[in-house]
């Protein structure tokens, strides 16, 4: 099974940004956490990151009849775009959202997001544990779905 692991604006800097808040593991970090978690768990995963939310909506598209799931963390988009939850309703599979902060415990403007409006499940707070975390869950759920 392949599950899609996305990354929203500014994931790229993940290291150098804020590190007091999304902490010092950079993105390529969080895909060899990811890559081992895979094999783990017997699936396939495609790891991407983008700044454009453009980008990020025709990869969600190129989804169906692809993947099996989604692993999302939309970054600053979680807060913003219609666009990109309309895109994740259009495919008809299961969607998980991460974000390595606690968004809830930060600004106001952080506290809404269009992507748990239609998300499976939501992981927050956990640093990048949640991205393991998201694809034991998101394994689990295929499974589920192929019995
Ligand atoms: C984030 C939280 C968002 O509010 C922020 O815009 C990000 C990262 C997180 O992983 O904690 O870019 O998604």
């Amino acid at each position: 099974s392949l599950i899609a692991v996305l990354n929203g604006p500014n994931l790229n800097m993940l290291g150098l940004r804020q590190p007091e808040v999304y902490g010092r593991a950079t993105l390529d970090d969080v895909e060899q956490l990811c890559a081992q978690a895979a094999e783990r768990l017997d699936v396939a995963i495609d790891f991407r990151q983008t700044n454009s939310e453009g980008e990020l909506v025709s990869w969600v598209q190129e989804c169906r009849g692809r993947a099996k799931g989604i692993v999302i963390n939309p970054a600053a988009l979680t807060h913003t775009s219609v666009a990109l939850m309309d895109a994740l309703l259009s495919v008809d599979l299961p969607v998980i959202e991460v974000h390595l902060s606690n968004i809830h415990r930060r600004e106001e403007f952080r506290h809404y997001s269009y992507v748990s409006l239609m998300a499976t499940g939501v992981i927050c707070g956990l640093g990048i544990r949640g991205y393991a975390l998201a694809l034991t869950a998101m394994a689990d759920l295929i499974l589920d779905e192929e019995n």
